[in-house]
């Protein structure tokens, strides 16, 4: 093993990536500094840190020192801090918040380097790789009786670093936790733009870049869910950074629930980034000799662009947050039959259409929504009765599971478990078993309710019922969705302990079942995040199947999540959400980058469709080692009116290029896949005017022309990069030069 973690000195610590390197330190008056996050350094000795620490005092102005009699004095507001506390000096929002406590000082009482990470027993926690470290730092501030503990863990092959806190009450009383960061950081201000990632229902992950200067900004979520509106991934990039040049970092955290992430610039020439649990509406009481763990958030650095912390966040992801089962295991394609059918099918139909499936080249059919307890072919009904409604299903779910598997597929299954519907079995039974206020109506959303996952008596009921369900059917998918967000939530802390007994259920359905494959959904993708990847490996990015909407969503999710989780699928025209009509080639084409899917009543297809669909499946089977798992990358500047997509594995590679209204007359940006030498061979598929070219040493690395495009026309090329001139020459077709 490597050792990713160099103590420098005896205060100092060299925390250490393949593109990246963290310097924490204990200063003179004992707080926790960070000293670098930046390009990766050489540091061999505690003399060469001189050259990197910040000067301290003199303290200009009306700056207040820390009361630790350095010299020269320390001022807490101008030092770059890697966690922080308000009432000695520090003016910015500080990590830990106790409730009656204006002040807190937390100086270090210890330090332990351990191998590997610290998992939490709930929490999820990110796979360490074999050459990761952990730096655990001890805090205390005896006044009070609390000591937090900082625990940084490197992922080198990444280029990520993973942070928690855990607070403890060390004193003799019990007191109220009001916020506490699971990281806190300052960065030298280099003029940065932080991007967001924010949306509604049916419109995610839409990429905001807002300029920070000398202000506070929040990218928050107060719904109980990680939530559409925005996205807990944040990125902090210069102000002249495009996709692939300018440094900047990202955050991001393991967690469904109400989060908040600030970035605040100031005075001192430092942006504070302080991350975890949105401080609105949480409450925590610690009794003597508890602890509080929060979230794990997680760190990248990048010199090179966004498509740099792509790369890290991707990598990261796919290596350490997913499931060990489904690491690097290709997805199936699926049918699901929800905009097919919505809630109006039987036996019959869906026979009908897992025929069609299996004939498109299909894997897995995925039976949505309407199979359950009394659900009518509305909404208002069912919801918590997870046996088959055999109005709908004659022979119950094993009938309609023998055809569909007699047809080559495997079975998937929706269910919704945290929710319920008032007119079900399961609310007459426990009307209690509901989240409410005593006293007031509850507030319900799609009309149902959500079960209040806090209760023991909830959880094992859910573990049971979902556990008999697999148990039961041979289930290889699930789609787990949930469909409002909370409200009733009348006791502070409620939000976080509901993400508590989520992740109970969750471990407890799926960690004995580790083959059935988990697509989380929530509305769409309400719930697109790291906390839910570490239980299932895919999620449904939005309600909006619209190819043109879904460039951008896509786009964004893209930005931080790999697209081995982003699941795609192609639907009909014109879209049911946004009525507007695309080709089927568009569809397929901007489908086609991620996990692919179809969601559509294949009987509604004309014979052609059907056809061209099929070809387009049995095309996507054999690039589904690049769609799913190869690097993907968004070309610098190639802008809303033409958007590309690049991925790559190895010596392959499959470039998109979508039309998204165009001006008149306006040309895509040239093709190009940064740092490819060698002689590369280039394959236009599908559309009007396939062909097959060889292209001179270098030039798809600089970019190549592209035809103009109309509205929602997609090209896509197949990409052998490297590939030597002899095969080359032996190839069909490929002496037509560009
Ligand atoms: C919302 C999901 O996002 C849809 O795909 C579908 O599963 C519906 N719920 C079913 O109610």
């Amino acid at each position: 093993m490597t050792h990713s973690i160099q103590p420098i000195g005896d205060r100092a610590f060299h925390l250490m990536t393949d593109s990246s390197s963290v310097v924490l330190e204990v200063g003179d008056g004992g707080h926790l500094e960070l000293l670098w996050f930046g390009d990766p350094l050489r540091l061999d000795c505690a003399t060469q840190l001189d050259g990197i620490r910040r000067p301290r005092g003199p303290l200009p102005g009306c700056t207040v020192d820390a009361g630790t009699m350095t010299d020269p004095p320390t001022s807490l507001h101008r030092q770059p801090m890697a966690f922080a506390t308000a009432g000695k000096g520090d003016y910015r929002r500080p990590g830990l918040v106790i409730d009656g406590q204006g002040v807190l000082d937390l100086t270090c009482r210890g330090h332990r380097i351990i191998g590997g990470g610290v998992p939490d027993e709930v929490l999820p926690s990110a796979d360490p790789e074999p050459d990761s470290q952990t730096l655990e730092v001890i805090l205390a501030d005896d006044l009070v009786g609390v000591t937090v503990t900082v625990r940084w863990t490197t992922f080198p092959a990444a280029g990520v670093f993973t942070v928690r806190t855990t607070v403890s009450n060390t004193g003799p009383e019990s007191w109220r936790l009001l916020d506490v960061a699971s990281v806190l950081i300052d960065l030298p201000d280099r003029g940065f733009d932080v991007i967001t990632l924010d949306g509604w229902w049916g419109s995610e992950a839409h990429i905001t870049r807002t300029s920070l200067g000398h202000q506070r900004l929040v990218n928050s979520s107060a719904t109980g869910s990680s939530s559409t509106e925005h996205n807990p991934g944040t990125l902090l990039m210069e102000s002249g950074a495009g996709e692939d040049h300018g440094r900047g970092y990202a955050c991001n955290l393991l967690y469904s629930g109400s989060h908040a992430t600030s970035y605040e610039g100031g005075s001192a020439g430092l942006v504070r980034m302080v991350s975890g649990i949105n401080p609105e509406g949480f409450g925590w009481c610690l009794d003597p000799g508890a602890d509080f763990v929060t979230p794990e958030a997680v760190l990248s650095y990048t010199a090179s662009g966004t498509n740099g912390i792509a790369r890290a966040m991707h990598r990261f992801v796919n290596a350490s947050v997913v499931p060990r089962h489904w690491r690097h295991r290709e997805r199936p394609i699926v049918l699901n039959n929800w905009e097919g059918t919505y809630l109006d099918f039987d036996l019959e139909s869906l026979t009908e259409i897992a025929q069609g499936a299996a004939w498109l080249g299909a894997e897995t059919f995925v039976l949505d929504d309407g199979w359950f307890g009394h659900r009518r072919d509305d909404e208002t009904s069912g919801i918590g009765d997870w046996w088959a409604n055999t109005e709908k299903l004659p022979g119950g779910l094993e009938a309609l599971i023998a055809r569909v598997q007699d047809l080559g597929l495997e079975f998937g299954l929706w269910v919704e478990p945290e929710s319920v519907s008032q007119d079900s079995d399961l609310y007459r039974a426990h009307p209690e078993w509901a989240i409410h206020q005593p006293g007031r109506a509850p507030s319900l959303g799609r009309h149902q309710l959500l079960l209040d996952l806090t209760r023991d008596e909830v959880r094992d009921h859910l573990v049971l019922t979902m556990g008999r369900l697999l148990d039961d059917h041979p289930i290889s998918f699930i789609k787990w969705d949930m469909n409002r967000l909370i409200s009733d939530a009348h006791e502070a802390g409620f939000h976080h302990r509901y993400v508590l007994g989520l992740y109970d259920v969750l471990a407890r359905v799926f960690g004995p079942r580790p083959h059935v494959l988990l697509e989380s959904c929530s509305s769409g993708g309400n719930r697109f995040d790291l906390g839910m990847l570490t239980f299932g490996p895919q999620i449904w990015a939005s309600d909006c199947t619209d190819a043109f909407e879904r460039i951008a969503i896509q786009r964004g999710v893209g930005m931080l999540y790999p697209a081995s989780t982003i699941s795609a699928h192609v639907s009909a025209a014109p879209n049911h959400l946004t009525g507007r009509a695309a080709s089927l080639d568009f569809r397929f084409a901007v489908s086609a980058p991620y996990v692919l899917g179809i969601e559509l009543d294949p009987r509604q297809l004309s014979q052609e469709d059907m056809e061209v669909l099929r070809d387009r499946v049995a095309w996507y089977k054999t690039q589904r080692a690049v769609t799913q798992f190869g690097e993907h990358r968004w070309p610098d500047g190639a802008g809303d009116q033409h958007e590309q997509v690049v991925a790559i594995a190895g010596d392959r590679a499959l470039a998109w290029i979508y039309a998204r209204f165009p001006r008149r007359g306006v040309t895509p940006r040239p093709l190009r896949v940064p740092g490819t030498t060698g002689p590369v061979v280039l394959q236009q598929r599908f559309g009007r005017s396939p062909s097959t070219v060889q292209l001179p040493d270098g030039a798809l690395a600089q970019g190549l022309p592209m035809p103009l495009l109309a509205d929602g026309q997609a090209l896509i090329f197949e990409i052998e990069l490297g590939m030597g001139r002899s095969a080359m020459a032996a190839r069909d077709g490929a002496e037509e030069c560009i």
